[in-house]
């Protein structure tokens, strides 16, 4: 059996959360392999809303198992309050011992970085995704494994401060108090400590015993630390190819990878975006889409539909199909744009530039529709719907497999 993916290929918040509830269903396993609490995915499931930041949405379906995979950075303070909204998950929810440890210091760290930078900003969520990623890489983080050790985990973290008092001067961030960082470690024990285990294992064993396996991306392809709008990324690898390496999968082990796109683009904090559109049309995109971040409220920029940048996307991650978001968001507009090409130093490409800096877009111009809202089958679209849907198939050389109508899980077209 293979694992198939969920994977974002615009700048994050496409509406992943909502297909793979909806696909969760069938599936028995649903991994998150990167990303934090950076994520947020908003799911409303019979008028209540979800809003889910670590644990996989697969959560909502009751027979699915969740797993924590090695590439996240977890932060147990956002966990322990978001399983806050579920029943006790033992048995339902599996934390990697390998997954690195976002603790409260890397926020501070991250958002003290984001000050000195001044007009220079990432824009980050201001997590501690950066700094928890930074120490994994400069080896010298902390895994979520060692928390079933408070004394010995405690004693490692003062160790980190004092070799590091330099800088974290610099920040202004004091040392942890021994007795209140051990009795917060000693909580977070008590209270996640039965979640944690070696996940490779427990998905190689849903593998071999033929458990259908969805892997769920956070964030999106144009966020990815290589493959990005660089730096204004995030600090994982969003890509199908990062699912791999943040579970313990092979290449062999994937199946079908589906990309989820909105009908048009938004992205959150700073950065390049090309089909960005700051007069009244994406004024109106934000309103129509309800565009504010899940995870810090922050209003999201939007624009239109980037074919190109969605190609580019769609053969980084192997994409079998595309599922289209938010068609509604759409409704009511005569005219709808699509960036088809970027000007670049004086010349027209239909490729994406190692840095998105400088292009400008080119846009075509697509006829409007009164009301796709609600629509099931493809047939209930408008001609003009229906056309644009064809015309993203063909820009982005990816078929179309699923189109989704409004928040709920019902109201979604299968192709
Ligand atoms: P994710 O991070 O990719 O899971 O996406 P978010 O949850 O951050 O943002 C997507 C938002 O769009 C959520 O509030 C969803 O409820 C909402 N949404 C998803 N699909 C649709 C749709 O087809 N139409 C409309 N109007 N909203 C949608
Ligand atoms: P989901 O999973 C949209 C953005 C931040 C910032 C950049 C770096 O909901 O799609 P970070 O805190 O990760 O260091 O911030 O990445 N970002 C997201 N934008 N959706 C997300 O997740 C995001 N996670 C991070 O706004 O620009
Ligand atoms: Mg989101």
């Amino acid at each position: 059996m293979r694992a198939d993916v969920i994977v974002g290929v615009q700048w994050g918040d496409e509406g992943k959360g909502k297909i793979v509830d909806m696909l969760a269903q069938r599936y028995d396993m649903v991994c998150r392999s990167q990303g934090g609490h950076n994520a947020g995915h908003t799911i409303w499931v019979d008028g209540i809303r979800y809003a889910l930041h670590l644990i996989p949405s697969g959560v909502l379906n009751p027979k699915a198992i969740n797993v924590i995979g090695n590439g996240v950075v977890l932060s147990p303070e956002s966990i322990i309050e978001e399983m806050r909204q579920f029943d006790n998950l033992e048995g339902r929810l599996f934390i990697s011992d390998k997954a690195h440890l976002n603790l409260p210091y890397h926020a501070l760290i991250d958002q003290a970085r984001e000050r000195l930078k001044g007009a220079k900003a990432i824009g980050t969520t201001g997590k501690g995704i950066g700094p928890a990623y930074s120490d994994k890489i400069n080896r010298v983080g902390h895994r979520v494994g060692e928390l079933l050790h408070p004394m010995q985990l405690c004693e490692t973290i003062l160790d980190y401060f004092a070799q590091n008092r330099d800088i974290f001067d610099v920040l202004h961030i004091p040392t942890p108090d021994r007795a209140a960082l051990l009795s917060e470690l000693e909580g977070y024990k008590a209270q996640m400590g039965c979640y944690i285990t070696n996940t490779t294992n427990v998905v190689w064993k849903a593998l071999d015993d033929e458990k259908r396996i969805l892997l769920e991306g956070a964030q999106g392809t144009m966020l990815d630390i290589d493959h990005g709008t660089y730096p204004y990324v995030t600090s994982s690898s969003t890509v199908t190819a990062g699912a791999c390496t943040g579970l313990g999968l092979n290449p062999k082990d994937i199946g079908k990878v589906t990309g989820i796109v909105k009908a048009y683009c938004t992205r959150v904090g700073n950065g390049p975006f090309p089909s960005e559109d700051t007069t009244e049309a994406g004024v109106r995109l934000g309103k129509q889409g309800h565009e504010f971040g899940t995870t810090t409220g922050r209003a999201r920029r939007c624009g239109w539909f980037d074919a190109v940048a969605c190609r580019y996307a769609s053969r980084l991650n192997g994409c079998d199909e595309l599922a289209l978001m938010k068609l509604d968001v759409l409704d009511g507009f005569d005219e709808i744009k699509v960036c088809v090409a970027y000007q670049c130093n004086g010349e027209v490409i239909d490729y994406l530039p190692s840095n998105l800096e400088d292009v400008t877009p080119v846009y075509e111009t697509f006829q409007g529709w009164e009301k796709s809202e609600g629509a099931r089958h493809f047939g209930d679209l408008p001609p003009a719907a229906q056309a644009y849907v064809k015309a993203i198939e063909e820009m982005t050389q990816t078929k179309v497999g699923m189109i989704s109508t409004s928040p709920d899980r019902n109201d979604t077209i299968l192709m």
